[in-house]
């Protein structure tokens, strides 16, 4: 394949991208230039369905105009507001009409920019509001095998995938972490919720005893972890978490950063499953990706234990210059009316059955070793090559993006997003065209 971008004026090499094959991407550069609503444009012209909401978050799809329309006209009439001990009208309305779709119980938003800060804004809230409720011994924090929960200190220590941690030194002291919950010899093909796997839960009760409830401040898991590769919460799974945790004192965070915005066809996974947790952390869709936002959701109860003290005194030492940007905001505000206007919240649970039927259709596809589906959320793990961990879904990832088919791959394992617009005879597009990439990657 000839290099495509060598009538461009850019050199690449400034640029060090992130979570990127650098050299390899360098040789072989992939653009994209355009975007409007299931299909990005390519730098040479080709148009590219978009499988996978851009990385999880394009919601709504691409361009959409309420969202480019209340940015444009935001720039124009309020740029920047200082976030502290400031404020502008679009942060305090964003925050009542997430409260609105937000599980019952969740009465307070803390803005971030990102998933991971989002992550980091929720552990330090976890450990301020055991020391201000007078436990501070509470300080230990508890993840899970394969989590991810983005790429700060706070979310590595946490997160549970190796190559992700491993470079980066000690981490934070006191974290622990739970087993993941993916059993493929039990559960491999499962359309939903997998039957095995929910006692999994009880060895937190195992991590609890162990180093005794009165030093373990919160628990963090996705409800479906993502970003290794779409595994899905055994039946029973979260429900016995919540228990435990409540047994315990321990304050459970929902990272919904890939679920939260309509992605299971409910607003957020506690809905979907009916568990709730104490903060949930959001992004992504929060705007549908298109200005850098997050969201922590908390309970009233979380919120009013700081609420103490003299008032003229800051409650909690933490924040950001961009929390509540009012682009940001817009950006938000714009993503919601587009989500309330075209019910895209609740369509995944409209489309679930038939994106899971044909997900499940690539069964006897080449080196397919199970497919997993929730939602608007798929997963198609391939056997690896023997000594070549990665090339095997590297590969379709590649020979997908020349068939017109953005895909995402996390070691072998394809996992597919699309934006929560996608149309029936998208779906079969989209899984046609992976089927032929599986055939010629064999
Ligand atoms: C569950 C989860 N948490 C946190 C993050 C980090 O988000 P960001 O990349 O916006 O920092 C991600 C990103 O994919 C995620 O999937």
């Amino acid at each position: 394949m000839s290099n495509r971008l060598n009538a461009t004026p850019n050199d690449l090499s400034a640029f060090w991208m992130p979570f990127t094959a650098n050299r390899q991407y360098k040789k072989e550069p992939r653009m994209f230039v355009k975007a409007k609503d299931m299909h990005y444009t390519t730098h040479d012209g080709r148009q590219v369905l978009d499988g996978t909401a851009g990385l999880w978050c394009v919601n709504a799809g691409h361009c959409r105009p309420l969202i480019t329309e209340a940015i444009r006209e935001q720039a124009g009439e309020l740029d920047y507001a200082p976030a502290f001990q400031l404020g502008h009208p679009k942060a305090f309305e964003l925050a009542n009409r997430l409260i609105d779709i937000a599980p019952d119980g969740m009465e307070h938003v803390l803005y971030t920019n990102s998933g991971s800060e989002s992550v980091e804004t929720a552990l330090k809230v976890a450990l301020a509001y055991h020391k201000v409720k007078g436990q501070g011994s509470r300080t230990r924090l508890i993840g899970r095998e394969r989590g991810y929960h983005g790429v700060n200190f706070g979310g590595i220590s946490v997160g549970g995938i190796v190559s992700n941690r491993k470079m980066f030194g000690t981490l934070l002291t006191g974290v622990d972490h739970m087993p993941h919950t993916h059993l493929p010899e039990k559960n491999a093909f499962t359309k939903g919720v997998p039957e095995h796997g929910g006692d999994i839960a009880s060895e937190l009760e195992r991590i609890v005893t162990l180093h005794d409830a009165s030093t373990i401040a919160a628990v963090i898991v996705e409800p479906v972890a993502g970003s290794t590769g779409v595994l899905i919460p055994p039946k029973g799974y979260l429900q016995k978490l919540r228990e435990i945790c409540t047994k315990h004192g321990i304050l459970l965070i929902f990272d919904e950063v890939i679920t939260g915005y309509g992605r299971l066809g409910t607003p957020f996974a506690a809905q979907y499953f009916d568990v709730k947790p104490d903060m949930i952390v959001t992004a992504k869709g929060l705007t549908n990706g298109v200005i850098p936002m997050g969201a922590v959701f908390v309970t009233a109860e979380i919120h009013d234990a700081f609420m103490n003290g003299p008032e003229h005194m800051i409650e909690f030492f933490h924040g950001y210059t961009y929390s509540g940007n009012p682009i940001a905001c817009a950006a938000a505000l714009g993503t919601l009316d587009t989500y309330r206007d075209e019910s895209l919240l609740t369509r995944g649970a409209e489309l679930a059955s038939y994106w899971g039927d044909a997900l499940h259709s690539l069964r006897d596809c080449p080196h397919v070793i199970d497919i997993r589906n929730i939602g608007l959320i798929g997963a198609i793990e391939l056997a690896p090559i023997a000594g070549e961990p990665t090339k095997r879904a590297f590969s379709a990832f590649l020979k997908a993006y020349e068939s017109g088919y953005l895909i995402r791959t996390t070691g072998d394992i394809i996992a597919l997003s699309p934006p929560l617009i996608i149309s029936k005879a998208e779906i079969d597009e989209l899984i046609d065209g992976i089927r032929k990439v599986l055939i010629a990657n064999a």
